[in-house]
């Protein structure tokens, strides 16, 4: 079955990278020349699905503003002849994609958000990708996306799927973390079926360093786990929590391994880092940034 939909949860307040997140959605901090959020959705275009679903808050009508044709600015933009700066403009609001949002009132956690959207899922399959997590094989190679394999892979064997980096040992506990029960090596690719994940272990309880890295495909009965799951001691709702009863029920969960570079830019270390390796696709910047570091 086709997997056309995705959700993006936006909802969040971006604490963790206050005082800059006061007033700016964090989705709307720039990596380099543009906000993080349209690396996101340019990935979900790139990998083929035809629907973005935000779910939102009231204080982050700009993602949406950023998606949508600028007639002023386009306008200016032609009358000034800044033709490359206005290709760029048009083609954010052209992406081949339908955009839409709903709100999500209260913060109840990503299980909740997701929730939030099953009506415009309607029956159908569904992609979960997590605004802050900003993969590099996106950027660099097209064709190489892990996602669009993910979205290939479930139309063909039909089993929902959850994308699995490696952590370092000082973040493992801020993540979800899974076990897969074997790793099978195919065609370059590593995966298996997950055995069981948590959400934030502490490290004695982690069954492994490979945690969700924030892209997820899910069939459309996954909705039924999700809403029979009690909230955490914060009163979340996990999305991590509902797969691990997900699998206790006997379905099927690939866990697939990334090795790329990803940058977590929900905080400041990877958003950095990514802001100086995409900006590195420039030669000059290049130059100039690591003679810069160098005199530092
Ligand atoms: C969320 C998920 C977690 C995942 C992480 C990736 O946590 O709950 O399982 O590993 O995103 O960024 P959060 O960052 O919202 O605390």
């Amino acid at each position: 079955m086709r997997v056309n939909k995705v959700i993006i949860p936006v909802a969040g307040l971006g604490t963790r990278l206050l005082p800059a997140t006061k007033a700016i959605p964090k989705e709307m901090l720039p990596i380099f020349s543009k906000p993080i959020i349209q690396y996101i959705v340019e990935e979900i275009a790139l990998s083929g699905f035809k629907e973005v679903i935000f779910v939102t808050h009231s204080s982050k009508y700009s993602i949406e503003n950023h998606f949508d044709k600028s007639f002023e600015l386009e306008a200016t933009l032609e009358k000034r002849v800044k033709r490359s700066k206005l290709r760029e403009i048009k083609a954010i609001s052209k992406l081949d994609l339908n955009i839409s949002s709903i709100r999500q009132g209260e913060a109840l956690g990503l299980g909740h958000a997701v929730l939030i959207a099953k009506k415009l899922i309607g029956n159908e399959p569904f992609g979960v990708v997590l605004p802050d997590m900003i993969l590099s094989d996106s950027l660099e190679n097209k064709k190489r996306i892990f996602f669009k394999k993910m979205k290939n892979n479930f139309e063909v064997n039909n089993h929902s799927s959850i994308l699995l980096a490696r952590a370092p040992k000082n973040k493992i506990t801020s993540y979800g973390v899974a076990k897969l029960k074997k790793i099978i090596k195919s065609e370059g690719i590593k995966y298996g079926d997950i055995e069981k994940i948590f959400e934030k272990p502490s490290l004695k309880k982690a069954p492994s360093n490979l945690f969700a890295v924030g892209r997820y495909i899910f069939k459309n009965n996954f909705f039924k786990y999700l809403e029979s799951i009690n909230p955490d001691t914060n009163q979340e709702i996990q999305l991590t929590d509902a797969i691990h009863e997900y699998i206790l029920s006997e379905n099927k969960v690939v866990g697939y391994i990334y090795e790329d570079e990803y940058y977590d830019c929900g905080e400041w270390t990877d958003y950095l880092k990514a802001n100086l390796a995409l900006s590195f696709s420039n030669k000059e910047i290049k130059k100039d940034i690591l003679k810069f570091l160098k005199d530092l």
